[in-house]
């Protein structure tokens, strides 16, 4: 067992290779744990702005138990920094979840959901998640290819993860459905210019206010929202008038309460991006 004693403190310590039974050991004779600083255990340290100390911390504090899908996909050499960035959110996003004392079982809507890695890690750690896309980047990318996205979103669906390939406006237009967490990952800024601001799926400002309405009447608890940073408006001003500054837009139009920043990340195309919780009214 690796333990360490400070010369004038009783407390042990552990160094983040420490036996998981070792812990438990301390735990039963009631001494308390201090985690000692963490030696990181991830291959690719810098692919995301994700602390690497962040995921050992949890480990530490929470032990494994239901995140070990999503640490073991991150510890996988990843296939490509689109999964890596993927499975960092869905890592972020799952702790927030728990620390925040969501129910398991509870649904999750994610809004713009790709191929899906985000709703399967997600449902993965005991979660009901739907997802829904509608391919726009598929018409708005080249390299995207509408057949593979939907085989691939085919592969991540299972019994508490439904991916469906539809526009998120009919989507809610057709269903009842009230979700207790909705993800918005990257997907915000691409409705008022269009994907990319390239004009493919482009929505009036006046839609865009009423369909973030009436997605937050159907969310009762969070929504996590990733946004581009003030660099990249500037470089691409998506809403000249201010309107919809995210996070900021849930709190001006009165449909949050508050604003959480959880994590800095990057988005698949390698900008920097933030993630933050918005509590709903
Ligand atoms: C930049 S990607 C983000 C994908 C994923 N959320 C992530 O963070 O990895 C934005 C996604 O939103 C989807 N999307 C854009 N407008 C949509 C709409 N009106 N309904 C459904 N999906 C939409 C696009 O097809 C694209 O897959």
């Amino acid at each position: 067992m690796q333990e360490s004693r400070d010369i004038d403190s009783d407390v042990p310590k552990f160094s983040s290779d420490t036996p998981r039974a070792a812990v438990r050991v301390a735990r039963a004779a009631g001494r308390a744990i201090i985690p000692a600083p963490a030696r990181s255990r991830f291959p690719h340290e810098q692919t995301t702005y994700q602390p690497c100390e962040f995921s050992d911390l949890a480990l530490w504090r929470y032990g494994v138990g239901d995140y070990e899908p999503l640490l073991k996909e991150r510890l996988a050499k990843p296939r490509d920094s689109y999964e890596r960035a993927a499975v960092d959110r869905a890592l972020a996003i799952g702790i927030d979840l728990a620390v925040s004392g969501m129910r398991r079982g509870a649904a999750i809507l994610d809004v713009g959901c790709g191929a899906g890695t985000i709703s399967r890690l997600l449902a993965e750690t005991g979660y009901h998640v739907t997802g829904v896309d509608q391919d726009i980047v598929a018409g708005a990318q080249e390299w995207q290819n509408r057949e593979a996205l939907a085989r691939n979103r085919k592969q991540m669906e299972g019994a508490a993860c439904r991916l469906f390939t539809a526009d998120v406006v009919e989507f809610l237009e057709n269903t009842n459905e009230v979700f207790d967490v909705a993800l918005l990952l990257s997907v915000l800024h691409h409705f008022l210019h269009g994907y990319g601001y390239s004009g493919a799926g482009e929505i009036a400002p006046d839609r865009f206010d009423a369909l973030l309405k009436s997605l937050c009447s159907r969310v009762r608890s969070y929504l996590y929202v990733e946004a581009p940073g003030s660099d990249e408006f500037e470089e691409m001003p998506p809403d000249p008038t201010g309107r919809f500054r995210f996070p900021a837009y849930f709190l001006e139009a009165g449909l949050g309460t508050d604003v959480h920043f959880i994590a800095a990340s990057v988005a698949t195309n390698g900008k920097p991006r933030r993630l933050y919780r918005v509590d709903l009214k």
